[in-house]
């Protein structure tokens, strides 16, 4: 079947298949209410203008609305023969309002419509994902001021390495989402600029107002080049590689809360609510949430990949390959929303077992290099020599199999002569994590002090929106 709206010049019926390759109205169908929104913004503008007479503007809007009130009521009949969102908004106008509907298409072309569209969309789910990234900021910051000062091992290599409160860790994620809600936003300030106007590619003859729809959507300011307009998406691939990004740092968490809640480790304990059970062995609980989170992330890279190799060598301005920008875009942002309030959950309900991760922060002379910082700061040993000396006591303790702490004195003067009692003031973890009190440092009272200023500072953003 031919398209009423563009058929005019088609005799030969359409091809099934071609329907189904073309017809991009089962997923673009999400884009209604941004399309609505500025459909209404042109319509005032045209009529505002002149370009139409006021009681078509009326007319437009109001069945606009109707069909608004009809999609999210789910009454609207969508219908693959007329492609996409656009097409079927403006079909079913027809048949709320008659003739006007034909008008509102003046001065404009579905290539600045659904790079306006898809912008007012892109730009929404934003605000929602800085909400939800403000929220689970929230809840690690929150874990942070309660575990400031429980004490686990800091890895290196996965390594024991030294000493590090829970706390800190959690604010380390903290500070990486902040650096994504600053992408997100950095990609919403380029993205905040108005397509509609530019009509296919080249803008228009009519006396149109631009400013008058990029303010009416909340753009900051119309697009300055109709070309570029139709034609980029890179405010949607500024917005995956964010997205990209923060769903790594999503794995990584995820990462640590597969590893933590091992058996083998036993530093968290994570509720019934995000584990699973086995169908054979009865004794595991799987954290099958956590690792959905850490494989999320290859999806949502494969949206940024997908965009990218789409867009790449594609002549100015719109080619139909634009279409396929929406599917892998739609997809990425609703599985980042979905891992970050997973994500938040997973963080409220874990709790530390702190016994076993303070063992562990111990194990494996945790604290050789208090030791060389002694060495350095009480005997102004150079560094280099005082790891060759603490290395050599942690020798002497691994074959009298005890900690630095419990190391007598003798024996460390065994190693080196001049070392005193005051030694034993630096060694032991709890001593170990106090002394980190450099800027950015691990110190209990450092990390409670970060908490209670990032729990200040969420508290006081709003989300966007
Ligand atoms: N559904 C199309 C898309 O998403 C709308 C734009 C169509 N424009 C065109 N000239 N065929 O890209």
């Amino acid at each position: 079947m031919n398209s009423k709206i563009w058929g005019g010049r088609f005799s030969q019926s359409r091809d099934a298949l071609m329907d189904a390759i073309n017809a991009s109205i089962d997923f673009d169908k999400r884009l209604y209410a941004q399309d609505i929104r500025a459909s209404i913004a042109h319509a005032e503008m045209l009529g505002a203008q002149g370009i139409i007479s006021k009681d078509d503007t009326t007319a437009i809007t109001g069945g606009l609305d109707a069909i608004l009130r009809e999609i999210e009521d789910e009454r609207f009949a969508f219908s693959p023969a007329l492609e996409d969102i656009h097409m079927n908004i403006e079909a079913r106008l027809g048949e709320l309002v008659g003739a006007p509907a034909g008008r509102l298409h003046t001065a404009r072309s579905r290539n600045d419509q659904v790079a306006t569209g898809f912008r007012l969309y892109v730009r929404d789910e934003i605000d929602g994902l800085d909400g939800a990234l403000g929220a689970l900021q929230h809840a690690l910051a929150a874990k942070a001021a309660a575990h400031a000062g429980t004490i686990m091992p800091g890895f290196t290599h996965l390594q024991n390495a030294q000493p590090v409160t829970f706390g800190h860790y959690c604010l380390a994620y903290v500070e990486m989402l902040a650096r994504d809600r600053g992408r997100f936003g950095d990609a919403r300030q380029r993205l905040n600029e108005c397509p509609l106007g530019s009509a296919a590619l080249a803008g228009t003859s009519f006396p149109i107002d631009r400013d008058r729809t990029a303010k009416a959507l909340g753009f900051d300011r119309p697009a300055a080049n109709s070309l570029d307009a139709v034609a980029d998406r890179d405010f949607v691939l500024e917005t995956l590689a964010a997205a990209s990004i923060c769903a790594v740092h999503l794995s990584r968490l995820a990462e640590e809360i597969v590893i933590w809640s091992s058996a083998q480790f036993d530093f968290i304990a994570l509720s019934d609510a995000f584990t699973t059970g086995s169908s054979i062995m009865p004794q595991k609980r799987n954290p099958d949430a956590a690792e959905l989170v850490r494989a999320k992330a290859a999806r949502i890279a494969g949206a940024l990949t997908t965009l990218l190799v789409v867009l790449k060598g594609l002549p100015l301005a719109y080619s139909k390959d634009m279409q396929e920008d929406k599917e892998p875009t739609f997809d990425a942002l609703d599985t980042l929303a979905l891992c970050l309030a997973a994500m938040t959950a997973m963080v409220e309900d874990m709790e530390p077992n702190e016994e076993v991760m303070r063992q562990s922060a111990a194990a494996g002379f945790s604290t050789a290099t208090d030791l060389a910082d002694w060495l350095v700061r009480t005997l102004d040993m150079p560094f280099r020599e005082a790891h060759h000396v603490t290395g050599r006591i942690v020798q002497l303790a691994e074959q009298k199999n005890v900690p630095l702490e419990d190391l007598d004195l003798a024996a460390m003067q065994s190693v080196h002569a001049e070392i005193t009692g005051d030694v034993f003031s630096v060694l032991g973890v709890e001593k170990s994590v106090a002394s980190r009190t450099s800027a950015g440092g691990t110190a209990p009272d450092l990390v409670r002090a970060e908490a209670k200023r990032w729990l200040k500072q969420l508290e006081q953003d709003r989300p966007r929106g």
